[in-house]
């Protein structure tokens, strides 16, 4: 690890301590731009969302769309893959992250922003092969019946993943095993078939559930 990324990790750790996670939570004002400056750049966040959209091997006529998609990391990956994508987010500031990250798609007309919390969800798109959403469902007000709404955006055989590293303090594999088991009930409650888990080597290990719904 570099000294930047040593120096990074330090003060991610200290501001956590003083107030900052809730900026990851809900980012606003200059606190707000700064999380999402860190989730931009920094290296396990890039490597999360890369692996998470490897994952789904999106095709070219996909249309995805990504739930909490913060500064646009993974939409940014999936735009260069899929036909058309789409990121909602409740915080106005990370809509503008995400929009001047991904600002050539979006001018093409293959990306589109939307703020929006999940639960007042109301998007007049066509269906979707794939839903997203990384590191976000555990701050959602009952996620089985927000799963359930997403459902219906999506085609009849298609596909959610949900990408979960624990930040809680002292997290393990085992923290990471038990969020496995949480959102494969929570998938399966809103109707998804489990199709696959998948981890990535980090500390705590991210797992990555991916459901189906039928065909
Ligand atoms: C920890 S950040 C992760 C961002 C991005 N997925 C990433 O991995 O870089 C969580 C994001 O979820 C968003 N979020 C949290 N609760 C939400 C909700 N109820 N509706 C929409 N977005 C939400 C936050 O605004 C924040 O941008």
């Amino acid at each position: 690890m570099s000294i930047g990324q040593k120096a990074l990790d330090r003060f991610i750790l200290w501001w956590g301590l003083h107030g900052g996670v809730a900026q990851f939570h809900r980012p606003t004002g200059a606190g707000g731009h700064l999380a999402g400056w860190i989730m931009g750049r920094r290296p396990s966040n890039v490597a999360r969302n890369h692996w998470a959209v490897r994952l789904l091997d999106v095709q070219p006529t996909d249309r995805v769309i990504e739930f909490g998609c913060g500064p646009g990391v993974a939409i940014a990956a999936l735009a260069a893959k899929a036909s058309y994508v789409v990121g909602v987010d409740q915080s106005p500031v990370m809509i503008g992250q995400a929009g001047r990250r991904n600002k050539a798609a979006v001018r093409a007309g293959r990306a589109r922003f939307i703020q929006a919390s999940v639960q007042k969800l109301s998007i007049d798109d066509e269906p979707f092969d794939i839903a997203l959403a990384v590191n976000t469902l555990g701050m959602w007000p009952d996620p089985v019946d927000r799963l359930r709404e997403i459902s219906r955006l999506l085609r009849p055989g298609g596909r959610i993943a949900i990408v979960s590293q624990p930040r809680c303090q002292g997290a393990t594999a085992a923290t990471s095993a038990a969020a496995v088991d949480e959102l494969t009930r929570q998938l399966t409650d809103a109707g998804f078939q489990h199709q696959r888990t998948e981890m990535l080597d980090l500390d705590p290990p991210v797992a990555c559930v991916i459901g189906a719904l039928e065909r």
